[in-house]
Formats: C-alpha cells, sequence, structure tokens
C-alpha cells in the first residue's frame, strides 16, 4: 500500500457517584451475519511478506492447536499475497504456486478445517494485486466460484490498482463502492459463508473528504475494513494506526469492524510492554486480532500476551462497542467501553516518555453506581473504588480494567478505601 498517512501504581478516592453513552440498544448486524465479533487468528503478511510457503501454513495451524491459542478463538489462517502465479489459467482461473504450495489451495484448506480452523485469502480488488499477481476486476464471478471450490471462508480484498479507467467521471469512493458492492453481493449469493475484510480506506488515509465517502458506505459492504497503512514492527507504527484508528468508534458494530491492521506481538522491534499495549488498545478498540509472527516460535511472554482471556473477552465483547476516548491528560489517553451486562472496560494507556498518572470521574465512564469493583486485566487484582480512577502508567504502557458496579447506595457493598495503592508491572 501507499503511505499517504502513513511497577505501575493505581490509586482510587471513594466519594460519591454519577458518561460515556452507553449505547446499549442492539447495534444492527451487516447483511451477510458474519463476523458478529471481531475476527482472530493469523495472517502472515506483517512478518513474512512474501515468503510463505504450504509449510508456513501447515506449521502455523499446529502451533496455533499445539499452544492452546485456536482454542482461545484464534481460527482464521489467512493467506496474503504472493499465493498465485503471475497468470491465469486457460480458463481464466487463478492458480496458486506450484512451488510454494505443491498440494494446492484445495488441500490446504481442507487441512485447516480438519484442525478446526478457517481457510482464508488475499485478492485485489483492482487489475492487480499489490505485488503485481492478478486481480479480481473483470473475473469476480470465476473467483468466487474457485475460492468456493477450495472452502475459503475469509477474503481479504486489496485495492492496489483501481479501476478507475473503467468508470469515467466517477471518484475513488464511487468506484470502490461499486466494485466492492460487487464483490460483496457475488459473495453472498456464493452459497458458502465468507467473511469479507476490505481496504479502501487505507488507500485514501490523509485526505479527509475522499476518508469520510469510502467510510460512508464501507460498513455496508464490507465485515471488516483497513483503516490505516500497513503496520510495521516499530512503535511509531503502532501508535500511528492507534491513532488513526480510535477516533472511528461510531463506525463499528457487530460484523463491521475497523481494521488498524495486524498485531505484532511475538515480533522483536517492540518491547514486550508495548506488545501488550498494543493488544489491549486493539481489544478495547474492537479490533480484529490477528497474529503475524512464527506461533510454532512464540516466546513464553508473547504468548501469555495473546493468551489473555480477560482482554480476548473485552476484544470479543457481544455487545461489539468500539471503545471511545474519554479523556486525556498529558500523555495519557483513557478510553472507555461498554461491555455486556453493565460492565466497561478502561484503558489508561501512556504514549509519552516518561511514567504519568491520569484520573477520571466514574461518570464520565458512564457509570452512575457506585461503588464499582476494577479488576487489573493485566494482574488480576482486583480493589474497589466510589468516585474516580487515578492510574499510573509507564511510558508506551498500558493500565487495563473492567468495572463491574457492585450496589446502587453502597450501604450494604464493601467500603472503598478513600485511597488505594498497587504496583504491577
Ligand atoms: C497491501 C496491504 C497489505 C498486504 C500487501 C500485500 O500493502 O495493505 O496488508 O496485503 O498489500 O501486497
Amino acid at each position: 500500500m501507499r503511505s499517504a498517512r502513513l511497577c505501575l501504581i493505581v490509586f482510587w478516592c471513594g466519594l460519591g457517584a454519577s458518561s460515556l453513552a452507553a449505547a446499549a440498544s442492539p447495534p444492527p448486524h451487516s447483511e451477510n451475519g458474519l463476523a458478529l465479533t471481531p475476527p482472530m487468528g493469523f495472517n502472515d503478511w506483517a512478518h513474512y511478506q512474501c515468503h510463505i510457503s504450504q509449510k508456513l501454513f501447515v506449521r502455523t495451524a499446529r502451533a496455533l492447536v499445539r499452544t492452546g491459542l485456536a482454542r482461545l478463538g484464534y481460527r482464521d489462517v489467512n493467506i496474503d499475497d504472493c499465493w498465485m502465479a503471475r497468470h491465469r489459467n486457460a480458463q481464466g482461473e487463478l492458480v496458486a504456486r506450484r512451488t510454494l504450495f505443491p498440494r494446492g489451495l484445495k488441500w490446504l484448506g481442507r487441512y485447516l478445517h480438519a484442525h478446526g480452523l478457517k481457510f482464508g485469502i488475499y485478492e485485489d480488488a483492482g487489475y492487480k494485486t499489490c505485488q503485481g499477481r492478478p486481480g479480481m476486476y473483470g473475473h469476480i464471478a470465476e473467483d468466487v466460484r474457485t475460492f468456493v471450490s477450495w472452502g475459503v471462508d475469509y477474503l481479504k480484498l486489496d485495492y492496489c490498482d483501481p479501476p478507475m479507467n473503467r468508470y469515467p467521471g466517477l471518484d475513488f469512493s464511487q468506484v470502490a463502492h461499486r466494485v466492492y458492492a460487487a464483490v460483496s453481493r457475488a459473495l453472498r449469493h456464493s452459497g458458502r459463508a465468507i467473511v469479507f475484510s476490505c481496504s479502501p480506506p487505507a488507500y485514501v488515509d490523509g485526505k479527509p473528504r475522499a476518508y469520510a465517502e469510502v467510510m460512508s458506505w464501507i460498513g455496508s459492504v464490507c465485515n471488516l475494513w483497513r483503516t490505516d497503512d500497513d503496520i510495521a514492527d516499530t512503535w511509531k507504527s503502532v501508535l500511528s494506526n492507534y491513532t488513526g484508528n480510535v477516533g472511528l468508534w461510531r463506525d463499528a458494530h457487530p460484523g463491521a469492524w475497523n481494521d488498524p491492521d495486524m498485531l505484532e506481538v511475538g515480533n522483536r522491534g517492540l518491547t514486550l510492554r508495548e506488545q501488550r499495549t498494543q493488544f489491549s488498545l486493539w481489544a478495547e478498540m474492537a479490533a480484529p486480532l490477528l497474529i503475524s509472527t512464527d506461533v510454532s516460535r512464540l516466546s513464553p511472554a508473547a504468548l501469555a500476551i495473546l493468551s489473555n482471556r480477560a482482554v480476548i473477552a473485552v476484544d470479543q465483547d457481544p455487545l461489539g462497542i468500539q471503545a471511545r476516548l474519554v479523556g486525556a491528560e498529558g500523555p495519557i489517553d483513557i478510553l472507555s467501553r461498554p461491555l455486556v451486562g453493565g460492565a466497561h472496560a478502561v484503558v489508561f494507556f501512556n504514549r509519552g516518555p516518561a511514567t504519568a498518572t491520569a484520573s477520571i470521574r466514574l461518570a464520565r465512564l458512564g457509570i452512575h453506581r457506585n461503588p464499582v469493583r476494577l479488576r487489573n486485566l493485566w494482574t488480576g487484582k482486583t480493589a474497589v473504588a466510589r468516585r474516580r480512577i487515578t492510574a499510573r502508567v509507564p511510558s508506551h504502557g498500558v493500565v487495563m480494567f473492567r468495572i463491574r458496579t457492585l450496589g446502587t447506595t453502597g450501604r450494604t457493598a464493601p467500603r472503598a478505601p478513600a485511597r488505594a495503592h498497587w504496583v504491577h508491572n
């Protein structure tokens, strides 16, 4: 894609009580009824680019099962660009590269399904993929047939080489809308449940008007869509994609998700704290959790991050409400999202170079009853609070809580300490 944009201490004080709009009414479902929670699994691109093979996907599938990640929900195994031969066959069909996939993709699809996993594939809605392989434009029907015959469950459809010349007078968004809607229709009528992942917003990142135009229709056509430039294994990139994605909370709902791109957990460019931060922020933003690293060689620490059930549960919460920014104090962003059953997930995120402290009233989180019980999702520690939460957060770190109200008056509920204090990581 082009690069247009490219030991914590927690205090809290007990006083009274009191908004994040809970948005509790049932959100609409996307038309195809798929991806009602954000997709979870693996995509090779961020870590491997074109260095892919049948062996890699077989190894990854086994590792997802062996490590328990599949059981936690990481089931989509998605092949990105470079899987196909440079030319279609005589029948106009796409062909997988024999040297990379000696047994073919139908075999691979069966292998993944036999391991309880799902099979995802990559194409481009224009003339060519970003790596110059044949695009889908003009071949929608036969390509969807091919994918169905291979048992594909998930299509990532890129937009590197848009067919602008076929639509004189139409702008970027209008052309993208037509071609993506055509593929969406073909998928819906294919007889197979195929999750549809789209890329257009990322291609107009940095062009606010075109971006808004694309965002106006994308949720009615796609199950998820890339909101930012390609993620890289650097803090700068993670921060940039977080920043681009965090304001888009209105656009997400079950079946339709903002996608700030893959997880860099397990790779070498981020510290472990930064990896935990990316994972927490992505979960808070109801983003897809797509691992892009060598899953067969995950360190225990990286595996522990990816396996944090409490954080995964936030990402996969059935209400599907993406967190919004409810406060910002110096370098600290405070995000909050309502969860099913009246709970909330709150993240204090320190973007800055030094440890910092921030505080927020429960009322600002939409919590009007007190006291509340806080559970720190990385340490497992719990505590009770009444009026506000204050967190001290290390540089590039997060403090993430699940908050649940304990009662309405506090008379029978446990007494909240005037000031509590924890030390974690
Ligand atoms: C674009 C996409 C990436 C990846 C590559 C493959 O850059 O944004 O996620 O699919 O193409 O060429």
